[in-house]
């Protein structure tokens, strides 16, 4: 790595370079994002507005592969990293992403998982996004349950249990922060290229060996066309292993929520349920996904010898209650409080709840699933505004997957809030969503495709 201060670079001739669709080089890339980084108050280094020119450029212009991975890993430098030194020597750190979902809490059960099986999970999450939920949300319901560890802290747990789970530190890629308040205002967000250098920054600086990418495609996705989450994946696919991390991307299917709840402490629950041998038959996607990517990561860690021997493993993991003695650790390292689990359907009862029925006999045939989505978080499980408390009691469960025979009057979603005044409208957008018809619908397959790095 060539070092490169801002001192080196005007901002305005990188600009230039991007609007005309020239190729910038490394020490242009790696200036503007040092600028970005040092800039205080009082020593406006690059200004908002340059900022925000950039961010537009890259939006209109796109990035090749090199320029992409030179702006993701200075941007990964922009602060502090974490030091897998600290860990035993030869400890393989692997981590799972997930582009976010509708009741997708895969992330507390194979952090255990993988945990259990030898590896090093070192996992930065974030909190509810838009319409899909956060494991932060869902670990605060735990009570005492400390997610804003220090980085000596974090790395103490990852040596005792082998995972533990944090959010952003504001020393942690701080040039994101700054980029992204900025395309949150400048129509700047979906670009691909700038999405694969915020998420890939922050994953690469836990130091992995190894990451599995869980990208998202369907109604409930951020991305909604097939092709696009393709591409995603590929750029994020080609960043990770440019950075030296083995990395691997699934395809997988978004169009109902995954798993039997959506909403916060009742996504633990599912998840401490599937842990203690409890199987609801409304779980059986949430644990194949969880044992599919698991497996991956099981795979690439060396602790199987394929990613379908992973995938078993895992499920063993889970069965033989390794997995769920290892969450225990966890969550006592922490400082969360255990005992809540011994009977975690009487823990955090919602005041209120409402079931929705079946109005015909058929097939549970479509649903917009980010619609179901933000129905989840206008129940409370969401915020109307970055700092809004998030509620423990609100969310759903689902009892027929689509697909389903359902029968008139059967329950389709029970409705849960901390009062009755907010079920009303969460109703109204489900049953606008939530379609039965004469024909069973076509299912897409919950894996649509693995994107490896080409040899
Ligand atoms: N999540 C991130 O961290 N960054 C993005 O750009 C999109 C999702």
């Amino acid at each position: 790595m060539t070092p490169r201060t801002s001192q080196t670079i005007h901002p305005l001739d990188v600009i230039l370079h991007k609007r005309d669709g020239l190729v910038l080089t490394e020490a242009e890339i790696r200036g503007f994002i040092a600028a970005v980084a040092e800039r205080t108050p009082e020593r406006q280094l690059v200004t908002d507005a340059q900022i925000a020119s950039f961010l537009m450029a890259v939006f209109q212009r796109g990035l090749s592969l090199p320029e992409l991975a030179t702006l993701t890993e200075a941007m990964r430098f922009s602060g502090e990293v974490f030091d897998a030194s600290v860990l035993a020597p030869g400890t393989f750190t692997i981590d799972k992403h997930s582009t976010g979902g509708v009741g997708d809490k895969t992330s507390l059960l194979i952090a255990p998982i993988v945990a259990a099986a030898g590896l090093a999970v070192p996992m930065i999450s974030g909190r509810s996004l838009g319409h899909t939920g956060g494991t932060l949300d869902k670990l605060e319901t735990i009570p005492g349950f400390d997610t804003q560890l220090s980085l000596a802290r974090f790395a103490e747990v990852l040596r005792e249990c082998g995972a533990a789970l944090i959010g952003q530190t504001p020393t942690i890629v701080p040039a994101d922060r700054v980029l992204y308040a900025l395309r949150d205002h400048t129509g700047t967000v979906e670009s691909p290229f700038l999405i694969t250098a915020s998420i890939m920054s922050k994953k690469l600086a836990e130091s992995l060996n190894g990451l599995v990418l869980d990208v998202k495609t369907g109604s409930g996705a951020f991305m909604k066309r097939y092709e696009d989450s393709r591409f995603l994946a590929e750029l994020m696919v080609s960043t990770g292993e440019a950075a030296g991390t083995k990395t691997v991307a699934l395809l997988t299917t978004m169009d109902e929520p995954l798993g039997r709840f959506s909403g916060n402490w009742v996504e633990v629950w599912e998840c401490v349920d599937v842990m203690r041998g409890i199987r609801h038959p409304m779980s059986r996607d949430m644990i194949e996904l969880s044992n599919t990517l698991a497996g991956w990561m099981l795979f690439l860690g060396g602790k199987a010898e394929s990613a379908e021997a992973g995938a078993a493993l895992s499920d063993s993991l889970l069965r033989s209650g390794a997995a769920y003695a290892t969450w225990l650790k966890i969550v006592e390292l922490q400082g969360g409080d255990t005992s809540v689990f011994d009977n975690p359907a009487s823990f955090h009862k919602p005041a209120a709840s409402r079931v929705l029925h079946a109005q015909q006999d058929g097939y549970l045939s479509a649903m917009d699933c980010t619609e179901v989505g933000w129905a989840v978080q206008r129940l409370g499980a969401g915020r109307a505004k970055p700092g809004d408390p998030v509620s423990a009691h609100a969310g759903i469960e689902m009892h027929a997957k689509l697909g389903d025979k359902v029968t008139t009057g059967q329950p389709l979603i029970t409705l849960f809030a901390e009062d009755e005044s907010k079920l009303d409208e969460p109703e109204r957008m489900l049953r606008a969503t939530v379609q039965i018809g004469a024909e069973k619908p076509e299912r897409q397959p919950l894996v649509r495709e693995v994107i490896r790095a080409t040899p």
